[in-house]
């Protein structure tokens, strides 16, 4: 262990590269940019606490930068949550989170992401979610992943299906507009495997993160050369 940030906490070093799309956790610095970012649409943890005094927006910047710090100050080998910060064209575009419960034992992982508005809908949503998918299914030997979704919210859906999850079931849930319906969904270890679509996803920093997952972690796959799945070439500026 180093005597830099990196050398004690390995997780900083943690990159995933899909295209012109990475994913990097994270930093303190980022958080100010990430606030004024930050999309009203961004679905928010619902038991989350409002202070009075604070408008909603600066609600939902403060929570955003506590549950970032309570992501790592809460870190455990059985629970863990990792804000990956996006970038498209070397451009800061929106959050990729990744999360487990009880992972060495469940093996399944969850996650939730938003994109600024003018970075949506060129197929960036799908690579983050794929460069999050390789690192769970072909690194960490996640089981399953599932995620969760208003049933109203077909961007988040369309990536979902693009990718090959499967409808799991649906419930009700609070939001700030009211009681809504989640629809829940689930992709399956053998059919991320046998979609091929963690190949063109490339890990990096990843072995000295071991001990913080505790599970075996397998080597990088050989990264193949994009062939006809649509991967952003540059995002907006
Ligand atoms: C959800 C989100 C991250 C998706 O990212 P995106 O870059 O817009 O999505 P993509 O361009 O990769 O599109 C993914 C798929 O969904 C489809 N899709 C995207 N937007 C859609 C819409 N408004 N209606 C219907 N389908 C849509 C696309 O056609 C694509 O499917 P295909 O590749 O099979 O054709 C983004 O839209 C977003 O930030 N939304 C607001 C925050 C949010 O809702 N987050 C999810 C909740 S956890």
């Amino acid at each position: 262990m180093t005597g830099d940030l990196e050398g004690q906490w390995p997780l900083f070093g943690l990159q995933m590269k899909m295209g012109d799309v990475s994913l990097s956790p994270v930093r303190e610095v980022d958080l100010p940019a990430l606030a004024r970012m930050l999309p009203a649409d961004a679905e928010q943890d619902p038991t989350s606490s409002m202070l009075n005094g604070l408008s909603i927006e600066e609600n939902r910047r403060r929570i955003l930068a506590q549950s970032y710090w309570r992501s790592w100050a809460s870190w455990t080998v059985e629970s863990w949550y990792i804000f990956f910060r996006v970038t498209a064209g070397g451009r800061m575009v929106g959050i990729q989170t990744l999360e487990a419960e009880h992972f060495p034992a469940l093996r399944t992982v969850d996650s939730s992401s938003w994109l600024v508005a003018d970075a949506r809908g060129k197929g960036i949503g799908v690579a983050m979610r794929t460069a999050m998918l390789a690192l769970a299914f072909d690194h960490l030997g996640a089981d399953a992943a599932v995620t969760s979704a208003r049933e109203d919210n077909l961007a988040s859906i369309g990536v979902s299906r693009h990718l090959g999850y499967q409808d799991n079931g649906t419930s009700k849930s609070l939001s700030p507009s009211g009681p809504c319906v989640l629809l829940h969904m689930i992709l399956h270890r053998d059919s991320w495997l046998s979609s091929r679509q963690g190949t063109t996803v490339e890990v990096r920093g990843l072995d000295a993160c071991a001990p913080w997952f505790g599970v075996e972690i397998v080597p990088q796959a050989r990264v193949l050369p994009n062939r006809k799945r649509r991967i952003p070439e540059r995002a907006a500026t």
